[in-house]
């Protein structure tokens, strides 16, 4: 069966995003595709669509960015939402999700930080729930 939902992430070199991603893919049984891999992406198919992506200085990569402006379109009508991955606080996490969902015009915006406490697969434990409330 073709999965409902799909991955498309952004991850730089210290490959946390694409940690997490694959661990969410695999958890939810998603297609996942790699933004540094590949730009086009035929959405039609799915249902929910999930971004993930890394801050630098409080800003998501122009792949992400630009995937975004170039495939408006392809997202009406799904179910869309970003997970950040950063090494901020809980007040900081807040405030970089508030931007970034501002800024790239997706409001379920959530962030996994490096400091959060863990799970048993070392990821912030806020994953977990982010997993379960996307099942179908
Ligand atoms: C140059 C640089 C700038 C960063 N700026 C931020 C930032 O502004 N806010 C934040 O929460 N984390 C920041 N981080 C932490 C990264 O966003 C975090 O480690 C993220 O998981 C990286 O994902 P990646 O390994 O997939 O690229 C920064 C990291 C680097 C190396």
């Amino acid at each position: 069966m073709q999965p409902t939902t799909a991955i498309i992430y952004s991850s730089g070199i210290g490959g946390n995003t694409g940690d997490v991603s694959r661990h969410v893919a695999d958890s939810l049984k998603a297609d996942i595709f790699d933004l540094k891999k590949q730009t086009i992406i035929n959405m039609s198919g799915y249902r929910r669509i999930i971004f993930g992506t890394g801050l630098q200085m409080g800003k998501p990569p122009g792949a992400l960015t630009r995937f975004l402006e170039a495939n408006r379109e392809g997202l009406a009508g799904k179910k869309v939402s970003l997970f950040i991955t950063c090494s901020c606080d809980e007040a900081k996490g807040a405030k970089q999700c508030e931007e970034v969902s501002r800024l790239l015009g997706i409001d379920d915006v959530v962030f996994f930080s490096s400091k959060s406490e863990k799970n048993e697969q070392g990821f912030d434990v806020k994953v977990d729930g982010f997993i379960d409330r996307r099942r179908e």
